[in-house]
């Protein structure tokens, strides 16, 4: 049994207005083991939020299927939810209720009464024991965020679900936060994450999915899809305006140019054709890709490179 099992999952928003229906999930499935730590990835509107939705219970898909630990999120609705922290993307809190009440309250809806040493524990961890006294709208962003996902902790589950938990936070919450979560996934938490920080999803996810327009078009280890992308980049400054073949290739920001080679002939072919094209390059470094490049790459794509209905559980 999976941690969580998705079973070609649709959800079709209907048309509104002059809104055509959006297709935000397109028989969407894959299996989330025990004690993964996996990156669901995918640009904005791809159908992150919308597939958390339908696992937290709050919007129901049109057809298809979420079982966490093999409990289904309609059916038994009751059982999943208590396997389940969700931190959402969106912020949303009580005003006011103070930090530990608004803890206490969220242990109240899991029947859970002496939960307080749980509660120090989450907020020791999450950096916030001067806070748990502070009304929660005397909190900056970044602490609201820490105190969604102490709530998202409260039960102990086992399976924790974290929608773009970085978003505009600073850099040492991301390290608290990140540190925090790697440890409760070393204890046998399967973690499920969002995120547009693509070096965050290298660094700690074992497998990733990414999602486009509601369909899976990538599900490997994280390993395996750096192992086959675009080996090197090829990175340098210039103010010339790129030949249109290269320019096709290349990610452009600003005077920063980016330029995926397979291999060390086609770096001679890309330097070949910009000293014809006479472009002048300045700090020229190759690098190996990450998993931005592989993202862009894949994202570019015109058809699906991997099987949409593929499904996998950590080898
Ligand atoms: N309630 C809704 N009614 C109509 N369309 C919706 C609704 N909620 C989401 N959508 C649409 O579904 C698609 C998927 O949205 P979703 O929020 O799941 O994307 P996402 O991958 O989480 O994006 P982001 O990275 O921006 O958070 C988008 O096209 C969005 O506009
Ligand atoms: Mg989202």
């Amino acid at each position: 049994m999976s941690a969580i099992s998705i079973q070609s999952l649709v959800k079709t928003f209907p048309p509104r207005g002059n809104a055509p229906a959006v297709h935000a999930l397109d028989h969407v499935s894959f299996d989330i083991g025990h004690g993964e730590f996996f990156g669901l990835l995918g640009p904005n509107g791809a159908g992150k939020t919308t597939l958390i939705s339908i696992l937290a219970g709050l919007a129901r898909a049109s057809s298809g299927s979420i079982k966490v630990h093999g409990f289904d999120v309609r059916t038994d609705y009751v059982q999943a939810r208590r396997h389940l922290g969700i931190v959402p993307q969106e912020l949303v809190f009580d005003p006011f209720f103070t930090v530990r009440e608004a803890l206490r309250f969220q242990s109240g809806y899991f029947g859970l009464n002496r939960n307080d040493d749980w509660i120090d524990e989450l907020l020791a961890g999450l950096g916030l024991s001067d806070k748990a006294n502070a009304n929660m709208r005397q909190l900056s962003g970044g602490m609201k965020r820490r105190v969604l996902v102490a709530q998202a902790l409260v039960h102990r589950p086992p399976v924790i679900v974290l929608d773009e938990p970085t978003a505009g936070v600073d850099v040492e919450l991301r390290q608290t936060l990140w540190h925090f979560v790697a440890d409760l996934n070393r204890k046998g938490h399967t973690v499920l994450l969002t995120t547009h920080y693509l070096e965050e999803a290298e660094a700690l996810c074992h497998r990733i999915a990414m999602l486009k327009k509601g369909r899976v078009i990538a599900l490997e280890k994280t390993s395996t899809l750096l192992a086959n992308a675009t080996a090197n980049v090829l990175h340098f400054k210039t103010d010339a305006t790129l030949p249109p073949a290269l320019a096709q290739l290349a990610r452009i920001t600003g005077r920063m140019v980016e330029l995926p080679a397979h291999d060390p002939q086609e770096i001679e072919q890309h330097l070949a054709a910009l000293r014809q094209a006479g472009v002048p390059v300045e700090e020229l470094e190759i690098r190996k890709a990450d998993l931005e490049d592989v993202f862009i790459t894949l994202m570019n794509a015109p058809s699906c490179p991997t099987g949409v209905d593929a499904k996998g559980v950590q080898a």
